[in-house]
């Protein structure tokens, strides 16, 4: 079962200054959905934005808003996550004691829900929450910076994912130095969600590379 090939640009990357601009130009670019990064300076080291910023943006489109939460512990926040205009919210795995109350939280809001895996996280510990998952993120990155380079061992975890989940309904993404140049081969591991951020909003045209990236993940026999 091919899932569609999807492009989230990281607004991580944007210009904050004119991020409705951004955001706007993203859209009319192509972008499948828009990828929002929150940190929250403990679980990772960095702080980016929170729920006003989400809220102040979520007019300005209707794509998906694809919310990447890295924050620990996340459960008191889903809700106002949610009301700020999440449509996909993930989760790391180590984000709280219980990550099948978290998923069954997001899911009971009526949003979908993810998880990710940082780079040390192994696969199997969504063996047991299957079921409760639209989506995987396989980080190529330690989460925290964009910018980062691309951890080519994450190409076998992508497809360690790929076969858990056969034949279910769940997307699965990679986020962390996406590029056209290695569009094809995480496409080719298994991953139909692209998460680029730096390729994106460096370059000339958002257009042009969200184009590019897309046709380098398609452009594989699998
Ligand atoms: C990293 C974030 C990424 C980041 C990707 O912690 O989760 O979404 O914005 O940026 P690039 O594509 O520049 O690696
Ligand atoms: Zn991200």
């Amino acid at each position: 079962m091919d899932r569609p090939l999807l492009v989230s640009p990281s607004i991580l990357a944007a210009d904050f200054a004119r991020l409705g601009d951004e955001v706007r130009a993203i859209d009319e670019g192509g972008a499948d959905w828009i990828h929002i990064d929150v940190m929250d300076g403990h679980f990772v080291p960095n702080i980016s934005f929170g729920f006003p910023v989400i809220e102040a943006i979520r007019p300005v489109t209707a794509k998906t808003f694809d919310v990447h939460l890295m924050i620990a512990p996340v459960d008191r926040y889903l809700e106002a996550f949610a009301k700020a205009g999440a449509d996909l919210i993930t989760v790391h795995a180590e984000a709280g004691p219980h990550l099948d109350r978290s998923l069954q939280a997001i899911r009971a809001m009526g949003k979908k829900a993810g998880v990710s895996l940082n780079p040390a996280t192994p696969a199997s510990v969504l063996k047991h929450v299957l079921d409760r998952l639209d989506l995987i993120l396989v980080m190529t990155v330690n989460p925290g910076f964009g910018g980062q380079a691309f951890i080519p061992a994450m190409l076998d975890k992508i497809a360690e994912v790929k076969h858990m989940v056969r034949g279910r309904n769940i997307d699965i993404e990679v986020d962390g130095g996406i590029t056209r140049a290695n569009a094809a081969d995480v496409a080719r591991a298994g991953a139909n969600v692209l998460v680029a951020g730096s390729a994106v909003f460096k370059a000339k045209s958002y257009a042009e590379e969200i184009r590019a990236i897309k046709t380098a993940a398609t452009s594989i026999a699998v």
